[in-house]
């Protein structure tokens, strides 16, 4: 798989922590009807792994990354589960050694040169931002992108408000945000509004 032009094409990946896995196969359908077909689900929960299994079954055809992934172990998981992609928050030189010899696309998280540096030396020309906006946001990107031959996949504190500065930006492939799925609607089962924020999202992304 391409990462990059799939990525490009996508413009978008809600970043979503799912407590319930019985949620998957109506996320699934939202997201897919709504027009994002794709999704970054994180570990961070007992669910995820299952959730993943659940939303590669009911929807074969949408782009599922496994986030929060620490440990080659981890990745091997969300892979198995029927993950296409591997993102971590940060770039963890032993778990990227691991995903590119088995095979498993990642995009680890940097925030300053030096991480870049070491991701340009392992081989990655897509990294995650992150956090974007907490590590200086459109300012730090700009500065980094001038110097790196890489592209960025910014996450962390983007939201409708700036989604359309950050996909402006030549160095940006796509943008992750938690604010298009949030555990509360999921709770709620709140599925108008979901598919509200990513009309929305989509307009932004000149969808
Ligand atoms: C994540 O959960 O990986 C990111 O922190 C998402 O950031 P956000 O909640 O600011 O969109």
């Amino acid at each position: 798989m391409d990462l990059i032009a799939e990525l490009g094409r996508l413009r978008l990946i809600p970043v979503i922590t799912l407590h319930d896995a019985t949620h998957a196969e109506r996320l699934g359908d939202t997201l897919l009807t709504a027009g994002l077909p794709c999704a970054e689900i994180t570990l961070r929960t007992p669910a995820a792994l299952d959730a993943i299994r659940r939303l590669r079954q009911a929807c074969p055809t949408l782009r599922l990354a496994a986030g929060t992934v620490l440990t080659g172990a981890q990745a091997d998981q969300a892979m198995d589960a029927g993950a296409d992609f591997v993102v971590s928050p940060g770039l963890n030189p032993t778990t990227v050694r691991h995903c590119l010899q088995a095979g498993i696309p990642i995009i680890p998280g940097i925030n300053n040169p030096s991480q870049i540096e070491l991701g340009l030396e392992l081989g990655l020309s897509l990294l995650k931002f992150f956090p974007a906006e907490p590590s200086g946001g459109l300012p730090m990107l700009k500065a980094l992108a001038a110097v790196y031959p890489v592209r960025f996949m910014p996450t962390g504190g983007i939201s409708a408000d700036n989604l359309g500065s950050w996909l402006a930006q030549p160095s940006v492939v796509a943008c992750g945000g938690s604010w298009l799925v949030t555990p509360e609607l999921l709770t709620a089962g709140d599925w108008t509004e979901i598919r509200r924020r990513i009309t929305a999202a989509l307009a932004l992304c000149g969808r």
